[in-house]
């Protein structure tokens, strides 16, 4: 037996509670789950209305393509291979691989970035259950942009509100945790998924008819380069890794309930795919009614709750197709948050005997209590800059903290140092067993893009950064 069945049959059988996903189906629509969320429908729309549009979204996608996907394969790889929580699979994989324990320490931030970003996440999707209660009471209902401007201005004002979805939201992403993956995830995920994607081209369909399409197709898709600064490249890197959940063990996680025999190569492109096509998507549903009501699209964190209720306030049966998107995204964004706390209970679990329900609850517990830095982010503490010492983090809430420290930084570096670990630690033979992609050309291509492309992208747009 070689070493690499020994160790995951092992330590597959040290999680007899935990078992393989079903299908590779159902480790699609997990992988999407977590991939598709309010990166897509929230953050997308709004760093690249603050990006200047094209060029940003041009840069995007071949972040997607060249750095994203390559990363992805590798992550998930790495996580079928070690079949553990991320900081567990990392140990041992540097182990069988003869390299330096030090390794682990990658499984360690992964873990940290995916707890950092759920702090601030939940509190987004506080305001996504906000919005479903609004949409749902008939708020929206032939609202002027500017009642709909002052409705997320009130929201936004009020830490009381805000830490209530916040705590509401948080306890749902423990709930389903605690019940463990497949009982609480398949299920929702298998029906709630393709109705969101439904109900975004609902939204299209109404964003065509309003007479902002026309120019917001231009601005999402004619590139104007004289708008793209460095700093936008690294939003735009930062994103790719962001929307496809990586360097932050949730796809790790996930990677190490996915059974042999499957070919990762497409697995992965399927999720980046669908992953991108949800996010233009969004764009193309947000930008035309940005134009039409002549909007601002650089508005920020707060752009489509101030737009897609001035779509619900026009059209037909706008109350129940409010309902209903704010629902949708607020499912999206559970089942993305889930993939943010399992790899830290998964390790409680597995590396300090702690139970489900206690680790969840410790994890979510203490991720709750930081969430609460994001709530004051957007009133009391707006004006207070806590690493303004440091030059990038000036003028930078805790939430902006979070997200920059996150986004830019600890996702690109991880995910540089995993595809460096698959390309140059493992062995090609080892890689081509992982792997299982055949005929030889195409591992090759792959695994050259693993060693050279995707790590020197990652590279030049750093140094570019800090010159
Ligand atoms: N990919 C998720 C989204 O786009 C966010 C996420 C980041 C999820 C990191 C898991 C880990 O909303």
């Amino acid at each position: 037996m070689s070493d690499t069945t020994q160790s995951t049959q092992t330590s597959a059988a040290g999680r007899a509670g935990n078992p393989l996903w079903s299908s590779r189906l159902a480790f699609i629509l997990a992988a999407t789950g977590s991939a598709v969320g309010l990166g897509n429908i929230w953050k997308f729309p709004y760093i690249t209305g603050e990006n200047g549009g094209g060029a940003f979204v041009l840069v995007y996608l071949l972040c997607i393509a060249l750095v994203g996907l390559p990363i992805l394969i590798a992550e998930v790889m790495l996580g079928r291979r070690g079949r553990q929580s991320p900081i567990q699979t990392m140990a041992t994989l540097a182990r069988l691989d003869g390299r330096s324990p030090h390794w682990a320490l990658l499984g360690w931030t992964g873990v940290l970035a995916g707890y950092l970003i759920l702090s601030f996440y939940a509190v987004i999707g506080g305001w996504s259950m906000a919005y479903v209660a609004k949409a749902a009471s008939g708020d929206f209902t032939g609202a002027s942009s500017d009642t709909i401007g002052a409705m997320f201005g009130g929201l936004l004002s009020d830490p009381g509100t805000l830490m209530l979805w916040h705590s509401l939201f948080m306890l749902i992403v423990i709930a389903i945790v605690v019940r463990g993956l497949k009982s609480g995830m398949e299920k929702a995920i298998n029906l709630l998924m393709p109705l969101l994607f439904l109900l975004l081209l609902v939204m299209v369909g109404y964003a065509m008819s309003t007479d902002g399409f026309g120019q917001a197709v231009t601005f999402l898709f004619l590139p104007d380069f004289s708008k793209l600064t460095t700093e936008a490249v690294l939003t735009a890197l930062g994103h790719a890794f962001f929307t496809l959940s990586l360097a932050s063990g949730a796809m790790m996680a996930y990677g190490s309930f996915l059974p042999k025999g499957y070919s990762l190569v497409s697995t992965a492109a399927t999720i980046a795919i669908v992953d991108t096509v949800v996010a233009l998507l969004a764009g193309l549903a947000i930008f035309p009614l940005v134009f039409a009501n002549g909007l601002e699209p650089a508005a920020g964190p707060g752009l489509i709750f101030q737009t897609l209720p001035l779509a619900f306030s026009n059209m037909a049966f706008g109350t129940l197709f409010g309902t209903l998107f704010f629902t949708l995204l607020l499912v999206a964004a559970i089942t993305s948050a889930i993939s943010m706390l399992e790899p830290a209970v998964e390790w409680l679990e597995e590396k300090k005997g702690i139970g489900r329900l206690k680790g969840a609850l410790l994890a979510g517990g203490s991720v709750w209590l930081l969430g609460i830095t994001t709530v004051l982010s957007f009133n009391h503490w707006s004006g207070l800059y806590p690493l303004a010492f440091i030059p990038v983090f000036e003028g930078k809430t805790f939430f902006d903290v979070f997200d920059y420290l996150t986004a830019n930084i600890m996702l690109p570096l991880g995910g540089l140092f995993m595809v460096t670990y698959a390309g140059w630690c493992m062995k090609p033979q080892a890689l081509a067993q992982a792997l299982e992609l055949h005929p030889a050309v195409l591992f090759n291509s792959l695994r050259f893009v693993m060693r050279f492309i995707a790590p020197l992208l990652v590279i030049i747009v750093f140094i570019n950064q800090l010159i």
